[in-house]
């Protein structure tokens, strides 16, 4: 039996115990129907319906405009084509930042309106209460801290984040909060990769790595990046298993060439 048929459906469960034994979980952002489907087939563990679609599937320079709406349509997209992964969602800017209550409405819309499994939520101590109230609504919650896009502006830059002793202490403290209120599972993304492998040991709950090093329990990429969709995005984190930006490009190429040219369809591609 091949190490990702060794559950037949992923769940919190599962993925605790590839944590106890010391398995790595794969997880991938995925934001429609076609590509879930074949990350799924290939034992991804995670699907991450990731508020990126912002950026890689709408062109928006943040993940801020993106709205609880789409993120659903989105994820129900996803949801439909998975048999095995867990599918996780990001709770989008401004669905959760203003109140429990708040957060907890639109957890439970896109779990009634999507199917997804869990949500995804940026933020240590100041979201706890939230945190609380969708987890006593039975809804398991991952969290993500570090680099927090939804938090770009008050950061100002994508670089590196909890260098400084100061911040790295206070994403400690989070990541213990986290995981004491109840989440299943963290995200650690863009920080020294000696701090993450301090929180996974510190931490019974998976934590997996975005440019956050090999100590973690699991690793995370955005699907156009690890597909090689995006160009003029090269991290030091990202490994490009693709470059599917030059294949698209060519094979379109050849496909414009073949139109005008009146070489396709040829006798054998017609009725
Ligand atoms: O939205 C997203 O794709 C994410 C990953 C980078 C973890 O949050």
């Amino acid at each position: 039996m091949s190490v990702h048929k060794a559950f037949r459906k992923i769940t919190t469960h599962s993925l605790h115990e590839m944590k106890s034994r010391g398995e790595k979980i794969a997880m991938l952002t995925a934001y429609d129907f076609s590509m879930a489907q074949i990350f799924d087939a290939a034992g991804i563990d995670i699907l991450l319906v990731g508020d990126s679609a912002s950026n890689v599937m709408a062109g928006h320079e943040t993940t801020l405009p993106i709205t609880l709406d789409q993120m659903i349509y989105h994820a129900s997209s996803v949801v439909r084509a998975v048999d095995r992964a867990l599918v996780v969602i990001d709770l989008p800017f401004g669905s959760y930042q203003g109140n429990s209550k708040e957060a907890l409405n639109s957890t439970i819309r896109i779990m009634k309106e999507s199917g997804a499994h869990a949500v995804k939520m940026e933020g240590g101590e100041e979201i706890l209460e939230s945190v609380s109230r969708i987890l006593t609504a039975g809804v398991p919650v991952m969290g993500h801290l570090g680099l927090t896009p939804q938090s770009i502006y008050k950061f100002g830059t994508y670089t590196v984040r909890a260098k400084e002793e100061a911040e790295a202490e206070k994403l400690m403290k989070d990541a213990l909060l986290l995981q004491e209120a109840g989440c299943f599972a963290l995200v650690l993304e863009k920080i020294p990769a000696h701090l993450a492998e301090k929180v996974a040991k510190a931490l019974e709950i998976p934590v997996i790595g975005i440019g956050a090093g090999g100590g973690v329990d699991g690793q995370v990429l955005v699907m156009h990046d690890m597909l090689g969709i995006t160009k003029d995005f090269s991290p030091r984190f990202l490994r490009r298993y693709l470059n599917l930006y030059q294949e698209i490009l060519e094979a379109t190429g050849r496909y414009v060439a073949d139109v005008k040219s009146r070489d396709f369809p040829n006798a054998t591609e017609q009725y």
